[in-house]
């Protein structure tokens, strides 16, 4: 299919951008606008930045991750005048490069995904930030990143963290990556998860929807965590908890969602089953320690399915010799091996990102926002939930006037 039949058919799908789309051809709130996006180079980002550039945004766009770009989509982008800087399986030289050619459009407002886009702006591009005036962020590890680089004291400009937005927290993080990444962990291997071993490290928005999908279609779901809070909960909504010294001698299927580094390591990869699978959910492609495998396994590496690498492990005929499969490098396997989240979540993902960048838009000069990482305005947050429940035909209780005044009032009469 072309690229614009593939956007046509997200764009029938996400009815809340739609609607978007409608009101910002005839407002025009971005017009002047450059912006310099670094998202996820499929169907979905094509529908949000036609909702961009019908405000009057002029757009330059990179991928997030080589893996995760389609070429038919970038095509049809760079034909409706959006400079697109992004092919599939790009090295990192090449991504480095794309990201200067979005730095290059000189933007003034910064949309990431993975905070890659601003990372190159305050390391190698620090020339270029004096025109940015604000950004947004569209994943937790890019906000946990930005963070960190706020607190250091470095940021120097203003970003949204679209990632905390309890709407796309709960449509994208939760539903859609849980989904899409049992998609890609199916369509790689076509494995039957019922009866199978589950791990899942992290029991976070992502990792804990992914414990329920994988437990649905009939797997024993083990949780590996760091917080305790968290640990606690994995063990009330039923599932085993151990640590990953303890699952990796179990597990069928591992599938990292922590948005942290090295959390299966060599030494977990040597104690495992058999054919065990290994698959990342989170944002980098840190989580599981590719580097590590590929020395553990001596160079005893071969392709055996599209996005699925057979490494094997000491000695083949050896007792203790045995095959670990890693799915899509250890990237994100629901993006490199399946579509990603679908329209329908991201229709609340991105257009969380299009009210931000209004919103950014509309009061950079007026009021300027300190320089530091910014939760999403809660009006932004529930009119996009309002949005989709309407575009669903789902109508809500409206309170009373005795009600309202009953939990306005401290006394509670
Ligand atoms: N694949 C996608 O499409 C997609 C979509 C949204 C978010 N993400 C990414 O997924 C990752 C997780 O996002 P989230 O919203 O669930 O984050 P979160 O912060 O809600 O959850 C992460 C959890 O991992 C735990 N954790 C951290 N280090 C750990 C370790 N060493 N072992 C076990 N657990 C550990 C944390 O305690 C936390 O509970 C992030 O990298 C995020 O950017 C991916």
């Amino acid at each position: 299919l072309e690229g614009k039949e593939l956007i046509d058919w997200a764009a029938s799908r996400m009815a809340v951008l739609a609607g978007l789309l409608r009101r910002f051809e005839t407002d025009r709130p971005l017009l002047g606008a450059r912006i310099g996006a670094c998202l996820h180079v499929t169907p979905e980002t094509g529908v949000l930045l036609r909702v961009l550039t019908a405000g009057g945004a002029e757009v330059a766009l990179a991928a997030s991750n080589p893996l995760s770009t389609r070429d038919e989509v970038a095509e049809a982008l760079v034909s409706d005048g959006v400079a697109t800087f992004a092919h599939r399986g790009d090295d990192p030289t090449a991504v480095a490069a794309n990201l200067d050619a979005v730095i290059d459009t000189s933007p003034l407002l910064t949309v990431d995904d993975g905070c890659d886009l601003l990372a190159r702006l305050h390391l190698e591009r620090r020339e270029c930030l004096e025109t940015v005036v604000a950004g947004t962020e569209d994943t937790t590890s890019g906000a946990i990143r930005l963070r960190s680089l706020a607190q250091s004291g470095g940021l120097a400009y203003p970003v949204l963290a679209v990632s905390g937005s309890q709407a796309r927290l709960l449509a994208d993080n939760r539903h859609g990556t849980a989904q899409s990444t049992i998609d890609g962990i199916l369509r790689a291997t076509n494995t039957l998860l019922a009866g199978s071993t589950v791990v899942v490290a992290g029991y976070g928005n992502c990792g804990h929807a992914v414990a329920d999908v994988a437990s649905g279609l009939g797997a024993q779901v083990v949780v590996t965590e760091i917080d305790p809070s968290r640990a606690l909960a994995a063990m009330l909504d039923g599932y085993r908890v151990e640590p990953m010294d303890e699952a990796c001698a179990h597990g069928d299927v591992f599938v990292t969602a922590t948005g942290n580094r090295d959390v299966v390591r060599p030494e977990h990869m040597a104690a495992m089953r058999d054919g065990a699978v290994l698959a990342n959910a989170g944002q980098f492609d840190l989580e599981i320690d590719v580097p590590g495998l590929e020395e553990l396994a001596g160079g005893r590496r071969r392709r055996v399915r599209p996005m699925v690498d057979e490494y094997v492990i000491g000695d083949p005929g050896r007792p203790g010799a045995h095959r670990v499969l890693l799915l899509a490098e250890g990237r994100l396997v629901n993006l490199a091996a399946a579509d990603g989240s679908p329209p329908q979540v991201m229709d609340v993902a991105f257009a969380v990102q299009a009210l931000a960048c209004e919103w950014l838009w509309a009061n950079h000069d007026r009021l300027p926002l300190p320089v530091a990482v910014h939760e999403v305005p809660e009006e932004i947050d529930r009119a996009v939930a309002r949005l989709k429940l309407e575009t669903l035909g789902v109508r809500l209780d409206v309170m009373t006037e005795s009600q309202a005044s009953y939990l306005a009032s401290w006394g509670r009469s």
